[in-house]
């Protein structure tokens, strides 16, 4: 039998302590901003979106959406950018990936207040997270949060072999260097890779956010592997999948996150949690 790992069930309790965070730090006259800009319309991005606002307002956070055109340009973001940092309400600013082709990115994520970076996507977070710096200082917030899903599951990383499917700056690259700080030995594949099957079948973990429904199956896995499914697709009958197909007939997966239910709540747990300590630590 296949164990779910239950991302669900780890975010409610997540979730009920940033609660009561949020609420102390209300006792003492301070009140966690986050504010999220999102440039066009994609419909994923603003279907997550409406759930960050959703949960933040829910826990006491105050929550600004800022939505831009699809036409915006660099200056236009960048100014949404600056007047958010200059903006004492706001404690943490999330720019929704991904950003129109005539946005560079890496500009607009170096242009928030490192302080502010509740994604820790500016080079100075991302640089501290490669030193393996001693905090407080923000993480992306998908990788931190299967960090912790990893670790409420008592799943061992010390000398574990992990593979990490996909090497983007918000998942793959983050997560490498959180699994390398945990002392894990750590494979990044990516559409390059030649001969993926024989890092997957030495694999105990296997960490996969590529976005390609059907891209794994349970015989590409060794026996008792522990399987984090990053992927959010849509497949042929329009149902919500992840990149791996598992039946309770597996025989090698031992534990897997569902999609959805596993990943996704934890994502947006995280960023509440990173929300609120970024008050904190500015206090
Ligand atoms: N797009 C998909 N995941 C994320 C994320 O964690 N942060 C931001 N800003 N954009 C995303």
């Amino acid at each position: 039998m296949v164990k779910l790992i239950d991302g669900r069930q780890v975010a409610r309790v997540l979730n009920a302590q940033t609660q009561t965070r949020v609420a102390a730090l209300r006792k003492q006259g301070i009140v966690p901003g986050l504010a999220v800009v999102l440039v066009g319309h994609d419909q994923a991005s603003e279907r997550y979106v409406r759930m960050k606002e959703k949960k933040a307002q829910s826990l006491g956070i105050y929550s600004v959406l800022k939505q831009l055109p699809a036409d915006s340009t660099q200056a236009e973001v960048l100014q949404t950018v600056t007047g958010l940092n200059q903006d004492p309400r706001i404690t943490a600013i999330l720019v929704q990936a991904p950003l129109p082709p005539q946005i560079d990115a890496t500009q607009v994520f170096g242009a928030i207040d490192p302080a502010k970076d509740v994604d820790g996507f500016h080079p100075e977070n991302v640089g501290k997270l490669y030193l393996n710096l001693p905090g407080p200082y923000p993480v992306a917030c998908t990788p931190r949060g299967i960090m912790t899903l990893l670790a409420a599951n008592q799943v061992p990383l010390q000398g574990a072999n992990v593979v990490v499917l996909g090497k983007s700056a918000i998942v793959g690259k983050p997560l490498a260097a959180l699994l390398l700080n945990a002392g894990a030995t750590v494979t990044v594949l990516h559409s390059q890779t030649k001969e993926r099957e024989a890092f997957l079948s030495a694999a105990d973990v296997v960490i996969s956010a590529v976005g390609q429904a059907h891209l794994l199956t349970d015989a590409d896995f060794q026996p008792h592997t522990t399987v984090i499914d990053v992927g959010q697709n849509l497949d042929e009958n329009g149902r919500l999948v992840g990149d791996v197909d598992y039946s309770e007939a597996s025989v090698n997966i031992e534990q897997i996150t569902p999609v959805p239910g596993g990943v996704g709540p934890m994502t947006i747990a995280t960023l509440m949690q990173q929300t609120v300590e970024m008050s904190e630590w500015s206090k």
